[in-house]
């Protein structure tokens, strides 16, 4: 069974409290996103392997730990997933990125999936798949089967906002892959939205509604 871990860090649902406020702008909702994604990339990332090399200080010699394990694939489910890609690569930036464009349709709510781009050596890499989140679990669920199919094992998934229905089909779905995730709400309504989560995130990002 993958392991759910949710941010209770203060900053982070403070952060949540503004994206989730209907009147919270555009340009506030993209910044705060980015923020957020910053914030959990730190914790997301603290099993990272590292060695011990040696560095001259102005002062003299020292030991010193830098990162030394796969590298890392960061892959946005696009659109919403876009909004999370820069926070990331603040702390990360040699991470490779991988696109997969999905929309749920909104009579099934089943993923429809309409673009595929990934880095060449992404099977020697660790994943961060990002999405704001995390509803039924069918985009999730779908994306990380596809980069499963890339030979990828080691994935991790970043989720703002989830619906226990969302991290139940990932657990059945996925269970090797953990979920790190600021909150998970009440439900699903009936046209799959999370209640009360933030609205649709792909338009509130992008503004397009
Ligand atoms: C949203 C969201 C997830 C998906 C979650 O994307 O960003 O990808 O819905 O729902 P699920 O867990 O039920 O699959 P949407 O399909 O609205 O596309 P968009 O990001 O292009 O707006
Ligand atoms: N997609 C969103 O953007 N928001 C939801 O609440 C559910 C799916």
């Amino acid at each position: 069974m993958s392991q759910v871990h949710i941010y209770d860090h203060p900053l982070i649902q403070h952060k949540l409290s503004i994206i989730r406020d209907k009147n919270t702008s555009v340009k506030e909702f993209r910044e705060l996103v980015s923020e957020i994604a910053s914030l959990m990339c730190y914790e997301a990332t603290r099993d990272l392997q590292t060695e011990v090399i040696d560095v001259e200080t102005p002062i003299g010699p020292a030991k010193a730990r830098h990162l030394s394990g796969k590298k890392l694939a960061v892959v946005p489910i696009l659109r919403a997933g876009l909004g999370m890609v820069d926070g990331i690569l603040k702390l990360v930036p040699s991470a490779k990125v991988g696109h997969i464009g999905l929309f749920r349709d909104p009579k099934t709510l089943e993923p429809v999936k309409y673009y595929c781009k990934m880095p060449n050596d992404i099977a020697n890499r660790d994943v961060l798949v990002l999405d704001p989140m995390l509803a039924t679990g069918g985009s999730a669920s779908a994306a990380i089967t596809f980069i499963k199919e890339y030979g990828c094992r080691h994935i991790k998934l970043l989720n703002l906002i989830g619906a226990p229905e969302g991290i139940a089909r990932m657990q059945q779905d996925h269970p090797d892959v953990d979920i790190y995730i600021a909150a998970v709400d009440e439900k699903l309504n009936d046209h799959g939205y999370i209640v009360p989560g933030l609205g649709d995130a792909g338009d509130r990002i992008f503004g397009t509604k």
